[in-house]
């Protein structure tokens, strides 16, 4: 499946696995809205867009905000006139034991890794229904489907953000979008460095950008509603 032309919107896109998808859509000629809070780090990564011959749209916002999330999708809209794929991909972790971890560290938690995936998914739902097509994937976490300790706030939001997924998939379907949710290990990234390991050993953001573009090569009928991603051989 040619994915040339087509108009994705990523958020958390100015890092780590945002920006490993934006390049990798780039490279598929694929247009590129990209949203981060940090305009500096956006601007870099929409240079590097453009040099791989693609259009970057940058939008600074904080995506767990409405009125934010409003203003992303108008723009995307004006500029490029259709949204075929959202990657929710923003996110953040604390982890501590239950009783040192803040409220006020819960609960932006929830607000990034959840409530902006909601805010998101709910703002495209209108034109990816209206054009009969689309499709929708969020970055969750194997720490979505496990147990450790000191992960109790970052583990909620994304076993959150894996049963909200899987809703979404079956009432989206009937619309002929896809949803599907990503759930990577361990990736290098500033979320989690890994410095001086053996990168064989870890995931690296472009396994996970990768795992993106399979679900996205898919032809229309098929939907690959989920992917665990490991490393093959941790040890
Ligand atoms: N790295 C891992 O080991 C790993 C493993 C499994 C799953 N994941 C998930 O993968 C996703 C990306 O993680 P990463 O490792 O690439 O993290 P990262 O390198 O820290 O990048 C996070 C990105 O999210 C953006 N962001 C944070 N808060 C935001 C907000 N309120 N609004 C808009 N953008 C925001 C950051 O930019 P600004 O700070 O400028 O806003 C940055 O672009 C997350 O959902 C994470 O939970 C990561």
């Amino acid at each position: 499946m040619s994915l040339q032309g087509q108009v994705a919107i990523i958020t958390g896109a100015s890092k780590g696995i945002g920006k490993a998808i934006a390049l990798s859509f780039a490279k598929e000629k694929m247009k590129v809205a990209l949203a981060a809070r940090t305009k500096s780090d956006l601007d870099k990564v929409a240079e590097e867009v453009n040099k791989l011959g693609s259009e970057a749209l940058i939008v600074p916002a904080d995506v767990s905000r409405g009125q934010a999330v409003d203003h992303l999708i108008s723009q995307t809209l004006e500029n490029f006139g259709k949204i075929d794929v959202l990657i929710n991909n923003a996110g953040m972790g604390v982890f501590a034991p239950v009783d040192e971890l803040s409220t006020q560290d819960f609960d932006r938690m929830f607000a990034i890794n959840m409530r902006s995936v909601f805010l998101c998914t709910r703002a495209v739902l209108p034109h990816m229904k209206n054009q009969k097509s689309g499709a929708i994937i969020n970055i969750s976490s194997l720490a979505g489907k496990n147990f450790f300790k000191g992960g109790s706030g970052y583990a909620a939001t994304k076993w959150a953000l894996n049963g909200f997924t899987k809703c979404l998939m079956l009432e989206a379907r009937e619309y002929d979008i896809r949803v599907s949710v990503v759930c990577p290990g361990s990736v290098v990234t500033d979320f989690s460095p890994h410095s001086g390991k053996d990168p064989s050993k870890i995931l690296q953001p472009q396994d996970v950008a990768d795992s993106v573009l399979a679900i996205l090569r898919l032809p229309p009928n098929a939907l690959m509603s989920e992917i665990d991603l490991r490393p093959t051989n941790p040890k």
